[in-house]
């Protein structure tokens, strides 16, 4: 069985994040979507619990799609569940460089490849910290995110 990873920070989850599942899902038997606590990127908007519930909710039309958590090395985690891939989105020539950066030393620590995915153009200018930026200050942000994700940012910024 052909098991793929796609782990982030999904502070929020967003369509243009979406789309990768939903591609990769299409090429892979499963896939374990893993959000991860990075203390890097400062107090994060939503908790860990609250990220895994909307990504539950968002992606329950997908049958070989599962959640996970973690705040381990990602490919402690891929090693865990049994990937052999981790995939990531690429929106732009400005997402490459941190992107292979982490690609290249992901395979130096485990072998494990990492597979890069077009984002399509429609959702290359969506990113969760802008999201974040927009829903705080009153903007709409629902076309741009799934549901379960619009109607949690609705209740925090109501
Ligand atoms: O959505 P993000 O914030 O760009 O995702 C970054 C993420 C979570 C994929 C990255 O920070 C990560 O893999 N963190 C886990 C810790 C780890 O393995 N770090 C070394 C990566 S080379």
């Amino acid at each position: 069985m052909r098991v793929a990873l796609f782990p982030g920070s999904f502070d929020p989850f967003h369509n243009g994040h979406l789309e990768i599942v939903e591609s990769a899902a299409r090429v892979f038997d499963q896939v374990v979507v893993a959000a991860l606590a990075n203390p890097q990127k400062g107090v994060p908007l939503f908790s860990l619990d609250e990220r895994r519930q909307m990504l539950e909710e968002s992606l329950q039309h997908l049958d070989t799609v599962r959640v996970e958590t973690f705040s381990s090395l990602v490919v402690d985690l891929a090693r865990e569940v049994g990937a052999t891939v981790i995939v990531k989105g690429l929106r732009a020539v400005s997402d490459f460089e941190n992107e292979m950066q982490m690609a290249q030393m992901n395979e130096q620590l485990s072998g494990i490849v990492t597979l890069f995915v077009p984002s399509h153009s429609a959702h290359s200018f969506v990113a969760s910290k802008l999201l974040r930026e927009v829903a705080r200050l009153g903007g709409d942000v629902s076309p741009l995110v799934p549901k379960p994700v619009a109607a949690r940012l609705e209740e925090r910024f109501r």
